[in-house]
């Protein structure tokens, strides 16, 4: 199966601080690819590197067999990608169909087809009663949603999502989970990151963990299972804090 995403000791460092280090990804066509770490343990800056939002200290990238750090060949990768990045990057004072139809015309899509994707994508994710809201005014699971709309108007073959399911409720988490799914089915690749261990563990069939900016595991979903479950071997590489338990000797006393 030919790799959608690929990557040869990527680094990123702030200042002296080394944020991602070294790791080689292997995301293959057609999966659905979960990037699993504790807070602060370096997703967003690789989600950030892979898409082109952010430079890269070092190391190599290719997504769809483009490399990214070549600006032409990366705006072509563009083309074929979505994003749901961390802030969103929504614009304030746009409605959403304002802002949906601006990024379809951004990937030089037909008006027509621009039209009849956001009255499907608007009335699916829950959204077409709030036609006259700025997204200013959006909760933030309203946004989410609204980013997600416009990474996937333009049917992209490879979705990058940063933390997809965090302050989403119930019923659009359902929506969302459905909706990705349905877009692996056919053939097409997601990478989501996530420090929820559960949202990988139901929804992903290849799993990446990343602690303290080093990749620890890379694996299907299927063979992870054959020694054990992904909880242990996440706790394994993530966890080895548990062994020394930490107390709080005041709140101890408070509660006796
Ligand atoms: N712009 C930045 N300047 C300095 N440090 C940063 C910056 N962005 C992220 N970091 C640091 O890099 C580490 C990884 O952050 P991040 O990739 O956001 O983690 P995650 O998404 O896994 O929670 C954290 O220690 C964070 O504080
Ligand atoms: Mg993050």
């Amino acid at each position: 199966m030919p790799l959608a995403i690929e990557t040869h000791e990527l680094t990123r460092y702030f200042n002296d601080f080394c944020a991602v280090g070294g790791i080689d990804l292997r995301v293959e066509q057609g999966t659905f690819y979960g990037f699993l770490g504790p807070n602060g343990a370096g997703k967003s800056t690789t989600i950030k590197m892979l898409t082109g939002l952010l430079a890269t200290s070092g190391g190599t990238i290719k997504v769809l067999g483009r490399n990214m750090l070549d600006a032409r060949e990366s705006l072509d990768a563009k083309r074929h990608m979505g994003v749901v990045p961390e802030d969103l990057a929504l614009f304030d004072n746009l409605t959403a169909r304002e802002y949906l139809t601006f990024v379809g015309r951004i990937h030089l899509m037909p008006r027509e087809t621009i039209r009849q994707r956001c009255d499907e994508l608007l009335a699916l994710l829950g959204l077409e009663g709030e036609e006259k809201k700025l997204t200013l005014e959006f909760s933030h699971g309203m946004k989410k949603k609204l980013a997600l709309a416009a990474a996937i108007l333009s049917n992209p073959d490879l979705l990058f999502l940063d933390e997809p399911f965090e302050g989403v409720d119930a019923v659009t988490s359902r929506v969302i989970r459905d909706l990705l799914a349905g877009f692996v089915a056919r053939g097409s690749t997601v990478f989501l990151t996530s420090h929820v261990l559960e949202i990988v563990e139901r929804l992903c069939t290849h799993v990446g963990i990343i602690v303290k900016g080093k990749l620890v595991e890379q694996a299907s979903l299927a063979t992870i299972h054959q020694t054990g479950s992904l909880e242990d071997r996440f706790l394994h590489h993530a966890g080895a804090q548990l062994e020394t338990p930490h107390k709080l000797n005041w709140l101890e006393e408070a509660a006796s």
